[in-house]
């Protein structure tokens, strides 16, 4: 690897962010521009935050909250205290040397997330099986893994997307500072028709 090693930018401005287009290989979500520009959108709006990497004037890896977009269930809590981990994408050759990971540390430990919860919705269509070669469940583990480590907790939901398909999960990051109505609002959302006794954790 003769590149640089890359430099965080932890809750990046929006001109920052703008400054350094995507490497051509961030492209598991959209194309690498078009991700781009969405996520500048994002910051400007104040609906998101995006930490980032870069090295040679580029963005390599990126991870990306958002508050919840209006058509999830999530976006019912009225406090505007549950956010949501969108996309966590490290480009392939900077992969295994820990971006995701500090990435996701070093925006934790920026205090912004304290009195939130912070949902992460494990998808099978997201996971890069086919670059990795590793399979849906080994990707599930690897995910979960990785949040594990800054505090995420698996959780049970009734979440169509997420109960019907068992290498999907529901994680969530419940703050430290995080209020009780925040953390009932969490519950009530992810149980969303069922009853509470019908999920147990
Ligand atoms: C998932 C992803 C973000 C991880 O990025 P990364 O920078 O390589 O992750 P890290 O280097 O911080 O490693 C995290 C853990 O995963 C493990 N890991 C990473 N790649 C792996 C692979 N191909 N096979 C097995 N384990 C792997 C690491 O060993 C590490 O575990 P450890 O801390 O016990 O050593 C990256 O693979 C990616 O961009 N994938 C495509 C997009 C995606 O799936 N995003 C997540 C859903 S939104």
């Amino acid at each position: 690897m003769t590149a640089t090693e890359p430099v965080l930018c932890t809750i990046c401005p929006a001109d920052k962010l703008a400054a350094h287009p995507f490497h051509p290989d961030l492209n598991i979500f959209r194309p690498p521009e078009r991700q781009h520009e969405a996520l500048v959108k994002l910051v400007k709006s104040e609906r998101g935050l995006v930490s980032t990497a870069f090295t040679g004037g580029q963005t390599v890896a990126y991870a990306a909250f958002q508050l919840p977009d209006p058509f999830e269930c999530w976006s019912k809590d009225p406090s505007g205290k549950i956010w949501e981990l969108g996309a966590v994408e490290v480009v392939p050759a900077w992969r295994g040397h820990g971006l995701a990971g500090r990435l996701l540390q070093e925006t934790f430990a920026s205090g912004f997330f304290d009195d939130k919860v912070v949902i992460a919705q494990l998808l099978s269509w997201h996971y890069d099986t086919r670059r990795t070669g590793l399979s849906t469940f080994a990707y599930r583990e690897l995910l979960i893994k990785l949040y594990q480590k800054v505090g995420f907790q698996l959780w049970r939901t009734d979440d169509p997307d997420i109960a019907g398909h068992i290498e999907n999960a529901l994680m969530a990051r419940i703050g430290p500072a995080a209020s009780a109505e925040t953390v009932r609002c969490f519950h009530r959302l992810r149980r969303q028709g069922r009853a509470p006794w019908d999920i147990p954790f």
